[in-house]
């Protein structure tokens, strides 16, 4: 662990407690209310150094730490993209703080555009694997063996099985295929979302690859969530913008909350 993670936790474990949290949970554009529904105790991002700025609206940039569902968890109610500032490793410092705080699991939340016309706004999306388009791999620079991270099942099949039953207790579709990471921030062409669909994508996005690569870096398990907020550029006649993300995220925002819900009531 980093000198600075190992402050970060020394202070976190001051104001939250050393109970060691069970789960990480990153929240995505426009479904950042959950920070709100922890009974614990909220840190912003500005007070915890190295942490992202998160400056994307529909972000919430603060941590919260407690019970949910009687379950411990650290909610990060943002994070920072490679589109931000070109850090591809930018939530490394979060991750590392996760993992030291004793947590197992991850699970990362987005909106994202789908190819699927079988997945339309307001569907959700778990990811069984993902395809890296930017080629920013932010393990790039990293000087131990353990760079050489295999990720042939980085999407932890375990947490997918209890995702897909949490989803069938709750009367929730929950699709599953490809997420295709492009860097962002412009939008995809329809050539390129073209392209990805050949290439085998079923949803694009401008997040949580990076984070799934330092989640199997670290050692933490890990699944993701997409939730549909338009489908990719090209194939409707939707204008695309990071206004009409924030708009659509809520379609989905109740179904993914009670998803996520009940996959805490029932972890043994
Ligand atoms: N492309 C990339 N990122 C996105 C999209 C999209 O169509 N929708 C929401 N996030």
């Amino acid at each position: 662990m980093s000198r600075s993670a190992e402050e970060l936790v020394a202070a976190i474990r001051e104001r939250a407690g050393a109970e060691p949290v069970r789960l990480g949970l990153v929240l995505g554009s426009g479904l950042g209310h959950l920070v709100d529904a922890v009974e614990g105790v909220a840190t912003d991002y500005a007070d915890l150094p190295g942490f992202p700025h998160a400056g994307v609206s529909g972000h919430k940039a603060k941590l919260v730490i407690g019970q949910l569902e009687g379950v411990r968890v650290a909610v990060f109610g943002g994070r920072e993209h490679y589109y931000e500032n070109g850090r591809s490793d930018a939530m490394r410092l979060p991750l590392e703080v996760l993992k030291a705080l004793g947590a197992e699991g991850l699970i990362l939340t987005n909106a994202a555009g789908s190819l699927d016309p079988a997945n339309p706004p307001g569907a959700l999306m778990m990811l069984s694997d993902h395809i890296d388009f930017s080629g920013r791999n932010p393990l790039i620079g990293e000087p131990s063996e353990a760079r050489f991270v295999p990720m042939t099942e980085a999407h932890d099949p375990k947490m997918r099985a209890a995702l897909r039953s949490a989803a069938l207790s709750e009367g929730v579709d929950l699709a599953e295929g490809v997420y295709a990471w492009f860097s962002g921030p412009s939008f995809e062409t329809p050539a390129e979302i073209r392209a990805a669909r050949i290439l085998g994508a079923d949803a694009v996005g401008m997040s949580t690859v990076p984070e799934v690569i330092l989640a199997r870096f670290l050692g933490l398990n890990v699944a993701a969530i997409s939730v549909i907020t338009n489908m990719a550029a090209g194939m409707s006649d939707e204008k695309l913008s990071h206004e009409h993300t924030k708009a659509m995220a809520p379609l989905g925002a109740g179904k993914l909350e009670r998803v996520l819900r009940r996959y805490l009531r029932d972890l043994d």
